[in-house]
């Protein structure tokens, strides 16, 4: 099972609530929200006020990827505004495992780590057992529209040799570049779920765009 959450970052925020009923109605698994604190990253985008205004719009999981510096501080925010999955960079200013319980404690959200490419696969690896999923990023984490970098491909195959042992369930995530070709590579390394915006935003038909990304993993996720 393949899951494609489109990111929000690529699409029109001046109707946001139109574009989550178009993903929702396009088959959209997740909707991937990218929160920037202009600290973590170079960009701004949206906070916990825009995410809780969104909720009750769709009934899709929201996949919120967190590249801010001090996530332990705005956990709580999240939570509330109704976050399903919470994943934050292991390169961020906190303590992984406490920012983890903070996730979790109420059982209403799930938590992920994410890292970005220049920081090797084993960082992960002691909270593999605690963590829904794992997000691979292929690209400098800050603005859509980059290019794919094939340096994830053995970091994906490694973290997911290592999840068989200890978590065998963890989603493996890829953000940054996805399209056609570079999420079957991906998927053949061992990911299953991706974000991706500009591949589905450009598209001329976002349902047509999501079947076929779909079908170019789903030839290798189980
Ligand atoms: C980048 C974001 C991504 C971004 C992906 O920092 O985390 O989610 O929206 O956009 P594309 O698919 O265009 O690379
Ligand atoms: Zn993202």
């Amino acid at each position: 099972m393949t899951v494609i959450s489109p990111s929000i970052l690529s699409s029109d925020f001046s109707n946001l609530e139109r574009e989550i009923r178009s993903l929702d109605e396009a088959g959209a698994d997740w909707i991937h929200i990218d929160v920037m604190d202009g600290n973590f990253v170079p960009n701004l985008t949206i906070g916990a006020p825009v995410i809780k205004a969104l909720r009750p719009h769709t009934r899709l999981p929201f996949d919120v990827h967190l590249m801010i510096r001090d996530p332990l501080f705005y956990v709580p925010d999240f939570l509330k505004a109704g976050a399903d999955i919470l994943t934050f960079h292991l390169e961020s200013d906190c303590d992984p495992d406490e920012v983890i319980t903070a996730i979790t404690k109420e059982n209403t959200c799930q938590a992920a780590v994410s890292i970005k490419p220049d920081t090797p696969a084993h960082c992960v690896y002691p909270y593999l057992k605690r963590l829904k999923m794992v997000l691979v990023m292929s690209v400098e984490p800050g603005f859509g529209g980059q290019k794919f970098q094939m340096s994830c491909l053995d970091k994906i195959h490694d973290i997911r040799e290592k999840a068989k042992e200890v978590n065998p369930s963890l989603l493996i995530q890829v953000d940054g570049g996805i399209d056609e070709k570079t999420i079957a590579l991906c998927a053949e390394k061992g990911a299953n779920a991706f974000a991706v915006g500009s591949t589905v935003f450009r598209a001329p038909d976002r349902k047509e765009a999501i079947a076929r990304l779909k079908q170019a993993a789903d030839q290798f996720t189980v």
